[in-house]
C-alpha cells in the first residue's frame, strides 16, 4: 500500500544536524536518491500522487535545484512539459522574477515567460517545506504568467516552520519531519 511504500521511504531519509548553519537540521534527498529500492519507491509514488490530481496536470514545474531531480520523473510519465524555476540569472530569453524574503536577506527566482500558457494547470514539485519562501514564490511566478497552481507536491515538510501558511495554493507532503 501507500502508507507501507511511504514508511519504508522514510528509513532511508539520513538527516545531517547542524547543517548548513548550526541549529538547522538538513534533510538529505540524496540519501533517498542514493538508494535504488527506495528512488524506485519514491518514484512510484510521486507518479501515482500527479495521476490522481484532478483536473489533469498539464505542467510540471521543478525548483532549482533538487526539484529538477523530482519533477521530470513526473513530467516524462505524464507526458506533459517540465518547466523549471531558477535562481535569478540562469535562464535565457524573456523571464519573469519574483523576489522573497529568507531568514537573513533575500532571494530572487525566474521563470521563462513563455513556458506556461494562461489558463494551464500546474504542479509545483520540490524537495523539501521549509519556511516556504521557495515555494511561495514559486507559486507568485507561475500565477504571473497566467497559469493556475493546482497542488505543490514536496517529498518533504518541517510543519513546525508553518511553511504551509505562505503557500497559496494546496501542498501535498509525502512525508513530515
Ligand atoms: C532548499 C530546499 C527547498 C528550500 C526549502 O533549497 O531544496 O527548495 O530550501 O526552504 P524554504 O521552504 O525555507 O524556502 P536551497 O535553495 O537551499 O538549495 P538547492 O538549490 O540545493 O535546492
Ligand atoms: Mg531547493
Amino acid at each position: 500500500s501507500k502508507q507501507d511504500k511511504l514508511e519504508e521511504l522514510k528509513k532511508a531519509v539520513k538527516s545531517y544536524p547542524d547543517f548548513p548553519k548550526p541549529g538547522i537540521i538538513f534533510w538529505d534527498l540524496f540519501s533517498i536518491l542514493s538508494n535504488p529500492s527506495a528512488s524506485t519507491l519514491l518514484k512510484e509514488i510521486l507518479i501515482d500522487t500527479a495521476k490522481t490530481i484532478c483536473p489533469p496536470v498539464e505542467v510540471v514545474v521543478g525548483l532549482d535545484a533538487r526539484g529538477f531531480l523530482l519533477g521530470p520523473l513526473i513530467s516524462l510519465e505524464l507526458n506533459i512539459p517540465f518547466v523549471p524555476i531558477r535562481k535569478k540569472g540562469k535562464l535565457p530569453g524573456k523571464v519573469q522574477s519574483y523576489k522573497y524574503e529568507l531568514e537573513y536577506g533575500e532571494a530572487t527566482v525566474e521563470i521563462q515567460e513563455e513556458s506556461i500558457k494562461a489558463g494551464q494547470i500546474v504542479l509545483v514539485v520540490d524537495d523539501l517545506l521549509a519556511t516556504g519562501g521557495t515555494l511561495g514564490a514559486a507559486c507568485e511566478l507561475v500565477k504571473k504568467l497566467g497559469g493556475t497552481v493546482s497542488k505543490c507536491l514536496v517529498v518533504m515538510e518541517l510543519p513546525a516552520l508553518n511553511g504551509r501558511k505562505k503557500i497559496p495554493a494546496d501542498v501535498i507532503s509525502l512525508m513530515e519531519f
